[in-house]
């Protein structure tokens, strides 16, 4: 993280944050530079980010205990964020070198990069999703796409991708701040098989399970 990008989010977000602090407490900083990124991330494209604030920590758990990964199928994340899902799935035990991260905002894919080295972080769009997951075996796609704020047609193309890239044994975790019991706009033949909703969240969530049903 380069100091213009600290004092340009400084200008935006009220951090705080000073060089000489950059010294002390790198995960905190990190994690109040994280914010700062997808707050102006936000202001920017409100449309694509859906959202003021990342996730909670009580939904990205929610999320990640929905995740079911045998050996050799892969797990794959779009629209990751400041990576608060993507720590809860590692920390559940997703396998790292199956693991694939989408994000579009180029800096907070950078963030992602800085924050999970580890793993394989894609600035790119999930609306090319089948293209970044060829040949592989996806059991998993975990979406914090804000499907109801999207574009339609884009939404459409999404959710076409999602459908191909599972077949008819994966499963879609997505969450949403939909207050009716509605399901997400998703394409015909996904059907909603679990839905909790998570108060502690700013607004509140709810998780939901999709898997492909004839
Ligand atoms: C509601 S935020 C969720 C962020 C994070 N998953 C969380 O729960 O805190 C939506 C994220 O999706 C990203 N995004 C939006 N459209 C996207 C697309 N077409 N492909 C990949 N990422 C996208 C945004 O940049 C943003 O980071």
């Amino acid at each position: 993280m380069v100091k213009e990008d600290i004092q340009e989010l400084n200008s935006l977000t009220n951090l705080g944050v000073s060089s000489a602090e950059l010294e002390g407490n790198d995960e905190q900083i990190s994690r109040g530079l994280g914010i700062g990124l997808f707050l102006k991330a936000a202001i920017s494209n409100p449309r694509a980010v859906g959202a003021c604030f990342p996730s909670s920590v009580r939904v990205a758990r929610t999320i990640a205990e929905q995740v079911q990964q045998k050996a050799n199928e892969w797990v794959v994340e779009v629209g990751a964020g400041t990576g608060v899902i993507t720590q809860a799935l590692l920390e559940k035990g997703v396998n790292k070198t199956n693991f694939i991260v989408i994000e579009r905002d180029p800096k907070l894919a950078s963030y992602l990069r800085e924050r999970f080295p580890q793993l394989q972080i894609i600035n790119g769009d999930a609306a090319e999703l089948k293209k970044y997951t060829e040949g592989l075996s996806v059991s998993t796609v975990v979406s914090g796409l804000p499907l109801l704020s999207l574009p339609k047609d884009l939404v459409k193309k999404i959710g076409q991708q999602f459908l191909e890239v599972l077949g008819h044994e994966g499963r879609l975790i997505q969450f949403t701040y939909r207050i009716s019991k509605k399901p997400s706009p998703l394409p015909q033949g996904f059907r909603r098989v679990f839905r909790q909703k998570i108060w502690r969240n700013l607004p509140p969530a709810r998780v939901e399970v999709y898997q492909y049903q004839n």
